[in-house]
């Protein structure tokens, strides 16, 4: 469609810019700043779609001394809960200050899943950020302490999340049309 570069959804529009996403990636950053000065925690990634919002949320803590390390994980058929581990941490958490970072929370099984694992680890708090929350999806309460933005029932892409692993590098927050017909793009 003329208009669109190449890499952008043919039938889609920009719901949050990236404007505003460095602007609520810094205030989370300065949140996670002040809640955990002289506690050195570890922030936890779990790979893909994550990696964008990690980058920025962790320059956006400067001056937290702070560590980082990554988990991947594949899921067998949405919405099913369950999960396998394809890459473990390499850190101990045990007696550590965990921040687990996700980039966007649908139904919320895939999270509990690693927090159940995570907390078997006896980690000294654990608590969430996420940048996306879709919360009227949400199956399983959550302790949810940091989100970027709520939003509605709505595939989104760009920003780190992907569709069949296109659209990660976006800057910006994108809805994929749903209705629209995408053979055609
Ligand atoms: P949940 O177990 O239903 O909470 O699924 C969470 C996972 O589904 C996320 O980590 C994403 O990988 C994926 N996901 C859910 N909604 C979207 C979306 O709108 N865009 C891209 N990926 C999504």
């Amino acid at each position: 469609m003329s208009g669109h570069r190449p890499n952008e959804p043919p039938h889609g529009y920009v719901l949050i810019g990236a404007a505003l996403l460095h602007q609520r990636v810094r205030e989370l950053g300065a949140q996670i700043a002040a809640d955990y000065a002289e506690k050195r925690p570890i922030l936890v990634g779990v790979l893909r779609g994550v990696v964008v919002f990690l980058a920025d949320l962790l320059k956006a803590t400067d001056g937290l001394p702070c560590e980082v390390d990554f988990m991947a994980i594949s899921s067998y058929g949405s919405g099913s809960g369950v999960v396998r581990i394809e890459k473990d941490l390499e850190t101990s958490i045990e007696g550590r200050h965990v921040i687990l970072v996700e980039d966007i929370v649908d139904t919320g099984l895939t999270l509990r899943f690693i927090l159940r694992n995570l907390e078997a680890r006896r980690p000294a708090s654990l608590v969430v950020c996420t940048l996306l929350d879709k919360q009227a999806h949400r199956l399983v309460p959550l302790p949810i302490r940091y989100t970027g933005f709520a939003i509605g029932d709505r595939f989104v892409v760009g920003y780190g999340l992907d569709e069949k692993q296109r659209y990660r590098n976006l800057p910006d927050i994108w809805v994929i049309d749903e209705t629209a017909d995408r053979s055609a793009g």
